[in-house]
């Protein structure tokens, strides 16, 4: 019987060390079958228990009953370790990740943080570009009267762009009026204010939204952004106005950029021209320049004698160059953007691109 109870010893001992390094629910059925099942080690040595003298053999019984028993006790004590061993940590404040683990796969998730819209990022260039060419920068309101707007500027009461059908009105104001409220039809009333306000010499640009009865289209909005340039001094001339004007150009779209003057009338310039820079696309199905390699900017000139006359300045002493700009155009062609709408949708996922 001795012998008998040092293999029970034996089998107690081995089960407890092959447990400690189980490392999961697999592992112990293994053992389990090894030691406890039908064929097991502990069924093989109770097989002896006929080879026992009869009155040992209850007690030899007892024993092996109780090492089943412990060891059982064994086995769930550790399969209830090995369980919570492989559960993951439960992070403090953080949803139950037990029953979906984690796909690192998915985008991560990111905030984006404000910025300047594309149309006023690149206002903000213009005016630097020209801040470094000594121009300072005058501000006008987009409700202007009709003698800044278009009387002072040498704009007679017949012209077209006077007509209700081109221009708002403020509500209750008429073209036939003296002197009606408007909104601004471009930033040139800027100029009259400023002449009406300093006296020359002075140089300035007056960047400024504008509104016009447009049909919107691809390159034409109902309100859209102008700004305008003036220079007065003595012995002004339009060698002047190109310098400043190629020399704007190359700084914001880059050494290359051409400049093109082609004859045009103004009321408040002359000459007149209307200007254009080359474009930046390569190919000839550009919806910007459409193929001929230009876009029109604006228009530009000599200020007319009219004008100074109309804001008391001596036009046999002073002589000066004036310009508009559309803001928007020179973003389409810098930004490679082909619809001038775009600016106006707010749609961040167009915005968020610049
Ligand atoms: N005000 C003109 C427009 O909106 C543009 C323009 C032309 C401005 C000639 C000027 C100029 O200062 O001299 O179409």
């Amino acid at each position: 019987m001795s012998t008998q109870l040092d293999k029970l010893k034996e089998i107690e001992k081995s089960v407890g060390e092959l447990l400690a390094k189980a490392g999961s629910q697999a592992d112990l059925d293994q053992i389990r079958a090894d030691y406890l099942g039908r064929k097991g080690a502990l069924s093989e040595i109770m097989k002896s228990v006929k080879d026992l003298p009869p009155e040992e053999r209850p007690a030899f019984g007892q024993a092996v009953n109780r090492l089943k028993n412990e060891l059982d006790a064994k086995f769930a004590e550790r399969a209830e370790q090995i369980k919570t061993s492989a559960k993951p940590q439960k992070r403090a404040g953080s949803p139950d990740h037990r029953k979906l683990p984690e796909d690192i796969t998915l985008p991560g998730k990111h905030d984006y943080l404000g910025k300047r819209h594309v149309l006023l990022a690149m206002l903000d260039e213009i005016i630097e570009v020209f801040h470094g060419m000594g121009f300072s920068v005058a501000d006008g309101p987009d409700v202007d009267t009709a003698f800044n707007n278009f009387d002072a500027l040498n704009t007679p009461q017949n012209h077209p762009s006077r007509d209700i059908g081109d221009t708002f009105y403020i509500e209750g104001n008429t073209p036939d009026d003296d002197n009606p409220l408007l909104l601004r039809t471009h930033t040139s009333p800027v100029q009259i204010r400023t002449m009406l306000s300093q006296d020359p010499p002075l140089r300035i640009i007056a960047p400024g939204r504008c509104y016009r009865k447009d049909a919107i289209d691809a390159t034409h909005y109902i309100s859209f952004w102008q700004c305008e340039g003036l220079y007065v001094d003595k012995h002004v001339t339009m060698a002047d106005l190109k310098g400043v004007l190629i020399a704007f150009a190359r700084e914001i779209l880059g050494p290359e950029t051409q400049i093109r003057f082609r004859p045009h009338f103004f009321p408040f310039t002359e000459p007149s021209v209307e200007y254009d820079f080359s474009c930046i696309c390569k190919g000839a199905g550009c919806r910007l320049c459409k193929g001929s390699g230009w876009v029109e900017i604006s228009g530009a000139g000599m200020v007319d004698p009219e004008v100074f006359s109309a804001v008391g300045y001596d036009p046999e002493k002073w002589s000066g160059y004036a310009f508009g700009m559309g803001v928007e155009r020179i973003a389409l062609i810098r930004h490679g953007i082909d619809d001038i709408r775009l600016l106006y949708q707010n749609d961040l996922r167009f915005l968020r691109q610049f």
